[in-house]
């Protein structure tokens, strides 16, 4: 099948393209359009044969119910039966708009379209092209979200396209949806009011129209015996191809623990996807990493959630580390589609964090020009199972010159350089938790306690790693000398390497 698209736009509709759409429909083909939600896979919802085509279309399973979507609050009446007076009042405030009501149904909708289930879902989309495109198909347009059953639901027209591209009539391209998740679900048909799929709409909007509103248990947090009464929800949808976990903690500890295994996942070979905010990318350097949005406006977290989802599918990631969202507003909304996403692994950012004895490693020397930047550039070449910033002061420099000629020759003939490296003195301002200072010798370490405090790391090389002396300096000693002291360190960087991977489990 030839897949028409359609560009379509919602300021100034274009009525025979709707009018082209609206026929088809009627005929009993579908036809995918923009809500204010994701985009839909319309077909005629009155139509037991047109929800059939729906469900091989996007390969989904027939005991999933369509959402059977309306232009006017009086096209109710003739698919729900009981509509308590709350609906009414929940139509009135937020229809058109992000939210899907249950009733029961009536006989006019038939057992394919609800997925064999007496009830039936009903939602006015918020959005000019869809209503008109109902009108003109009869008034009942049934839409699951127009992605391949199992992908992430569609936010553009070209998302459609890759999942359904030769399997449906037309896709009415609208551009960009406005939302990005889908509908809020909110069951009527059982007092209070239970949302079974939490979306735009929440409760704390709803309940100042209607009273107390309800969750279903298994929408939020982790996997239940218990089947979620929404069907769909029980799939691992919106999900990508990659494993996605998500990190949970302050944020400050996520985006710590999230570059410890995205590093982790890199030594193993791995492929890695990183989901981060406006606030934290620029803390991220490793993998392939995603900005979805800004944690000051949560919106736009929601609108790019599922874009980046398929964008690291195109990556080719193996594996994704996103950080967590705040629960409440839209963030719930969020965070159940990332849980679903991720089958709802969950890591404990403190637990990986709590692994790590020391993120920074600064070798200290009297000028900074030879045995700290060559120890630091030895380490640096080493297979640490943990990240380090590996770095190197000392202790008196005056101004910032590059390495030492000597020191830079015996590096380079061991395929090394410190050619990018300029003196810098050790300052207070360096000195955190996390830090070990190693020092060439003993006046070096016993010089930063007495100023700085007992209780920083600060030890010698040697005594670090359990040998005996210090490490000579060769200042203006023949070449030979500097191979030396390049040798001596070597060694005990050896050891040194030795050391710091014990403190991570592999
Ligand atoms: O925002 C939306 O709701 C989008 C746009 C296109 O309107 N549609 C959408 O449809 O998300 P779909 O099919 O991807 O998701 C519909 C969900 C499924 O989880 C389904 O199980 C649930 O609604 N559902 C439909 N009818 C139901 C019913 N009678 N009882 C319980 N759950 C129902
Ligand atoms: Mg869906």
């Amino acid at each position: 099948m030839k897949t028409m698209i359609r560009k379509i736009d919602e300021i100034n509709i274009d009525k025979q393209v709707i009018q082209e759409a609206g026929e088809i429909l009627k005929d009993g083909g579908l036809v995918a359009f923009p809500t204010e939600t994701v985009y839909g896979l319309g077909a005629d919802a009155l139509n037991e044969e047109a929800a059939a085509k729906t469900y091989a279309a996007k390969g989904r399973p027939s005991d999933n119910p369509l959402i059977v979507h309306i232009a006017e609050l009086e096209a109710l009446k003739k698919i729900a039966e009981k509509i308590p007076l709350s609906a009414i009042r929940l139509a009135e405030s937020f229809w058109p708009g992000p939210l899907t009501m249950i009733f029961d149904k009536s006989e006019a909708v038939p057992y394919g379209t609800t997925g064999g289930l007496n009830t039936v879902a009903v939602r006015m989309p918020n959005n000019e092209i869809a209503r008109e495109l109902i009108r003109a198909a009869g008034g009942y347009v049934s839409a699951p979200s127009a992605n391949t059953s199992g992908r992430p639901s569609p936010t553009t027209a070209e998302h459609v396209r890759e999942d359904l591209d030769g399997k449906i009539d037309m896709i009415l391209d609208g551009g960009s949806v406005e939302i990005g998740l889908e509908s809020t679900i909110l069951d009527m048909t059982v007092i209070p009011p239970m949302i079974l799929r939490p979306g735009a709409i929440t409760a704390e909007m709803m309940e100042p129209v209607i009273g107390n509103v309800s969750i279903d248990e298994t929408v939020m947090g982790k996997e239940t015996e218990q089947a979620p009464k929404a069907p769909g929800m029980k799939y691992r949808h919106y999900a990508p191809k990659a494993k996605l976990l998500i990190v949970e903690g302050n944020i400050k500890e996520e985006v710590l623990a999230i570059r410890q295994l995205c590093y982790e996942g890199m030594r193993n070979g791995k492929k890695v996807g990183i989901i981060a905010t406006s606030e934290t990318l620029r803390y991220y350097t490793n993998g392939v990493i995603k900005n979805i949005g800004s944690r000051e406006n949560e919106k736009t977290i929601a609108r790019n959630l599922y874009a980046v989802l398929r964008e690291f599918d195109e990556a080719g990631v193996d594996i994704i580390f996103s950080e967590s969202f705040a629960v409440g507003g839209i963030g719930s909304a969020i965070m159940n589609r990332l849980e679903k996403a991720a089958g709802h692994l969950c890591i404990s950012a403190a637990k990986v964090a709590g692994r790590q004895k020391y993120r920074r490693i600064v070798f200290v020397s009297d000028t900074d020009t030879c045995r700290g930047p060559m120890a630091a550039e030895l380490l640096r070449q080493k297979e640490l199972y943990q990240e380090y910033v590996i770095d190197s002061r000392g202790m008196v420099v005056l101004f910032p010159e590059p390495v030492n000629q000597k020191a830079e020759a015996v590096m380079k003939s061991a395929q090394m350089t410190m050619a990018g490296h300029t003196a810098e003195a050790f300052s207070e301002s360096e000195i955190d938790a996390e830090i070990l200072l190693l020092t060439m010798n003993e006046s070096q370490k016993k010089k930063i306690s007495a100023e700085y405090g007992e209780d920083i790391a600060v030890y010698t090389m040697t005594e670090f790693v359990g040998d005996d002396g210090e490490i000579l300096n060769p200042y203006g000693k023949p070449l030979s000398s500097y191979g030396e002291c390049m040798k001596k360190l070597s060694g005990l960087i050896d050891k040194l390497t030795e050391k710091l991977n014990s403190f991570t489990k592999k």
